[in-house]
């Protein structure tokens, strides 16, 4: 489990108005709930966002022409995916990108299949653009979370235009197979779906034993009906920087993609830019020890959950997320108990998970550990 000065020295986030801690401010309640991490980015970016600061104008700007190419030069150095600079759209955040593949594809009623429990706006972005959003649970195995191919035979109908894949999964930390994109691929092919592939967390896999598989990389078939959403943001932890990235093969499609944000998709702001291409470009490093010392977090918890018999998990296979299983603990609502215990996380029920709580591990270790004496406390009785 190796210390790592850059992430065990993270900065006090108080008075910041940072989303994530002044949701308990002035109580002692550590908030281990919304997906950014307490560390901060890399030096690179640190850099390039200084140079550009001390420049001084912050006009209208262009996606400059190197993030295109160093996004590339990083998928295909990590994740063996090769893509096309023309392919990429810049959008201020993913779940811009969700709400924007909702209203490009099908029409007022049709359907989007979204495999459960799931990162809230998955829930609830198919319904604010007039689909509807039919969820397909995940089966809780005892090897883990698996894709339920009847349950997603049954869910399909005529009007059902795309299928919602989190990959890596976020609740449920699971890094799907190559086989498991293909059963999925192959559905959206047989009912002539479109593939929205959220990929916001695959840099951030912690066993390289289990690698991310974009799902555009199965073939060109499978690219052509696929709009994959990703970002510096997780990665590198630049969430309010606002800059994300789609990655569209198909030109159509494409063109559908852009044209649903005309008038209400502003350009994304100069500063994100700026952090995405350092943070393409020079964040590798970093990330590679970020993945090492998220390890050693996750052992902790693995500790931690075995010493209290009411509560169980599947380790996540990526991603700095604890989807942890409280129902053994009894009917009340585990989230309130831990508030109650000084422990903020993340309620289930948002991710369509009752009786589950989901703990984000991105802090320093020493916090971590006042964390998981704060949930064994709560579930001491
Ligand atoms: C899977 C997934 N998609 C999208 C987002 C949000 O992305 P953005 O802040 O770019 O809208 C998150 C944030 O937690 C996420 O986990």
């Amino acid at each position: 489990m190796p210390d790592d000065l850059w992430f065990d020295d993270a900065p006090d986030r108080r008075g910041t108005s940072s989303e994530k801690w002044e949701r308990w401010a002035g109580q002692d309640v550590i908030p281990a709930w919304v997906a950014d991490m307490d560390f901060r980015s890399p030096q690179p970016v640190i850099d390039a966002l200084a140079a550009h600061t001390a420049h001084g104008v912050f006009g209208y700007t262009l996606v400059p022409p190197e993030l295109p190419e160093v996004l590339a030069a990083h998928l295909a150095a990590r994740q063996g995916w090769r893509i096309e600079p023309s392919w990429v759209v810049a959008i201020p955040g993913m779940v811009v990108g969700l709400n924007l593949a909702a209203r490009a594809v099908g029409e007022s009623g049709d359907e989007v299949l979204v495999l459960t429990p799931i990162y809230p706006p998955f829930l609830t972005s198919p319904g604010d653009q007039g689909r509807r959003m039919v969820a397909v649970p995940l089966a809780d195995t005892p090897n883990g979370w698996r894709i339920d191919a009847a349950a997603l035979e049954r869910a399909t109908t005529p009007r059902t235009r795309a299928l919602w894949l989190c990959s890596p999964h976020n609740p449920a930390g699971r890094v799907f197979t190559r086989d498991e994109l293909r059963l999925l691929a192959d559905h959206c092919a047989r009912h002539d779906l479109v593939l929205v592939s959220d990929e916001a967390h695959g840099d951030l896999v912690l066993d390289p034993a289990t690698p991310h598989v974009p799902t555009a990389v199965l073939g060109e078939s499978v690219a052509e009906r696929t709009i994959t959403l990703l970002a510096p943001s997780k990665t590198w932890n630049l969430p309010g920087l606002g800059c994300a990235l789609a990655i569209i093969p198909d030109p159509a499609l494409r063109r559908r993609f852009k044209d649903a944000g005309r008038g209400l998709v502003p350009h994304v702001n100069a500063l994100g830019l700026t952090a995405a291409v350092a943070a393409y470009r020079d964040g590798g490093p970093w990330l590679d020890r970020l993945c090492a010392y998220l390890r050693g977090n996750r052992e902790l918890i693995a500790q931690s959950i075995a010493r209290i018999p009411t509560l169980r998990w599947h380790p996540p296979q990526a991603t700095y997320l604890a989807w942890i299983d409280a129902r053994g603990a009894g009917p009340d609502d585990p989230s309130a108990r831990l508030e109650a215990a000084g422990l903020g996380v993340s309620d289930g029920r948002l991710f369509a998970g009752r009786g589950w709580f989901r703990l984000n591990f991105g802090c320093p270790r020493a916090r971590l550990r006042e964390i998981l004496a704060r949930m064994e406390r709560a579930f001491a009785s």
